[in-house]
């Protein structure tokens, strides 16, 4: 159940069948270049999405806006404390900046990068760095309802380290929740392994905290040592183990913009905070401002204590639960138990048809819009080449956004996909024109049809 309400709307439209294929073929069958007037349930992202809380528009008109020193920075540090357990914060306008800021710092030329599955933008910083991004997802991860299927598999980074040594091991990282693993949570127990490992290889042990409030509830909910425990104590103890933190406050620091990166305040990481901090300034913005405004600053701080209320955190996880099971009962092939910001489609199992060189992934997005101007994301062979994964859709839900008539729709969306598809409508498709940065290359290529598409299916 809900526990808030409405205070400010913003109008959204469904547009016409016709309106949207043309506006499908102007995009270059790539969701990235719609314009959102044309998208009615956007569920590309539950980055920046989301709606604030009075609370948090309040504490805007306090933001203080000075360069060095401000009150507001000040007030993010208390949260970050309070909140993550960590004392020292470099600020950065979102979570890519602070993943450039640290992994800068931290990572060479040469290096490996084990994590238990890099999200896009992290595997991008540790290339740009020279370095090689390694996933160590537990073997068949998503094969049947484990509790923690984001867990990293140590054992896989002790493979790495005796191939490639471990000095070429600068950093052991985890995602959590495993965003580009259909957003599986990380048990504690795990949290604790990567720690034993990174101290083996005498390396530093990051967590990109993007999702810990998320990640804290399911730890609670299924961890026999923590039934009972509050959320915010859960989120604590999780990253209590590691040495730094990545956040984007655009996911459970529930604001619009913003992130920091967090170093442990021990004599041990003087140097790397002193390197992080210098690259703060040089692509961010001085220490204590780091390319938010200090009204941004201020929302952050609030957002990252309501992320951890327990009233917030289970309706958030409970909503994307229950999309998953709106489309499951349809048929729908969702990865399950459902991750705590999106809900996670199987494309390949779910249009058979379409060969894997005709990215099913992008062919079902397309389609989502097509027929209800629904917006999800392809997480699949599409954004990331060259990687063996499985052809995966993802729908993220916006924090405090949508309602349940939003999350029908989307599960009648996907009755009219699957009357395209069982009338042979739907093609594949393939590329013709890419960046140059394969890792980026889902945010820009342009896509078409492989075979002519009809329509017989109406509104
Ligand atoms: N790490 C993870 C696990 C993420 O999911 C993201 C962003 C980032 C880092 C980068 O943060 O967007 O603030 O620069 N994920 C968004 C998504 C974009 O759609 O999943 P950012």
């Amino acid at each position: 159940m809900r526990a808030y309400k409405s205070k400010m709307v913003t109008p959204i439209r469904l547009p016409d069948r016709e309106e949207r294929e043309a506006n499908l073929e102007r995009a270059g069958y790539n969701v990235f270049n719609l314009d959102s007037e044309g998208v009615f349930v956007d569920l590309l992202t539950d980055s920046g999405t989301g709606t604030m809380s009075e609370s948090q528009w309040a504490a805007m008109l306090s933001g203080d806006e000075a360069y060095a020193g401000s009150r507001s920075f000040d007030r993010l540090e208390e949260a970050v404390s309070d909140v993550m357990g960590f004392e020292r914060i470099i600020p950065a306008h979102q979570g890519r900046g602070a993943e450039n800021v640290l992994y800068g710092a931290l990572v060479e030329d040469g290096d490996y990068v084990p994590n238990n599955t890099h999200f896009d933008t992290t595997r991008a910083h540790i290339a740009n760095n020279g370095a090689k991004p390694v996933d160590c997802p537990c073997e068949g991860a998503l094969d049947d309802d484990r509790p923690f299927a984001g867990d990293l598999d140590v054992e896989a980074v002790r493979r790495l380290a005796d191939e490639v040594g471990a000095e070429k091991i600068p950093a052991v990282l985890l995602t959590i929740t495993n965003n580009s693993l259909a957003g599986q949570p990380v048990s504690v127990e795990n949290v604790r392994a990567a720690r034993e490992v990174a101290d083996e290889l005498d390396a530093a042990f990051v967590i990109d905290a993007c999702r810990f409030a998320e990640n804290a509830y399911f730890v609670r909910e299924r961890e026999a040592e923590f039934e009972g425990e509050s959320v915010s104590a859960v989120a604590r103890e999780q990253l209590s183990y590691a040495d730094a933190l990545v956040m984007s406050g655009k996911k459970d620091g529930l604001v619009n913009v913003g992130g920091f990166v967090a170093i442990r305040d021990d004599e041990k990481f003087d140097d790397l905070y002193a390197d992080a901090r210098e690259r703060g300034i040089l692509y961010e913005g001085f220490t204590t401002y780091g390319g938010m405004a200090g009204r941004d600053l201020e929302a952050m701080a609030v957002g990252l204590r309501e992320a951890v209320a327990e009233s917030y955190v289970a309706d958030r996880v409970g909503q994307v639960q229950r999309l998953g099971d709106l489309l499951a009962d349809r048929g729908v092939p969702v990865e399950r138990p459902t991750g705590g910001h999106a809900v996670y489609v199987n494309a390949a199992e779910f249009l058979p048809e379409i060969p894997d060189d005709e990215f099913p992934g992008q062919a079902l997005v397309c389609e989502l819009y097509r027929e209800g101007a629904v917006r999800g994301v392809e997480l699949g062979s599409f954004a990331f080449p060259d990687t063996d994964r499985p052809e995966l859709v993802r729908l993220s839900l916006p924090r405090r956004t949508y309602g349940a008539d939003h999350l029908d729709h989307v599960a009648e969306t996907f009755e009219k996909v699957a009357e395209r598809r069982d009338a042979g409508e739907i093609s594949g498709l393939e590329i013709v024109a890419e960046p140059e940065m394969a890792e980026l290359r889902h945010f820009s290529a342009e896509l078409r049809p492989v075979r002519a598409q009809e329509t017989t299916t109406a509104d």
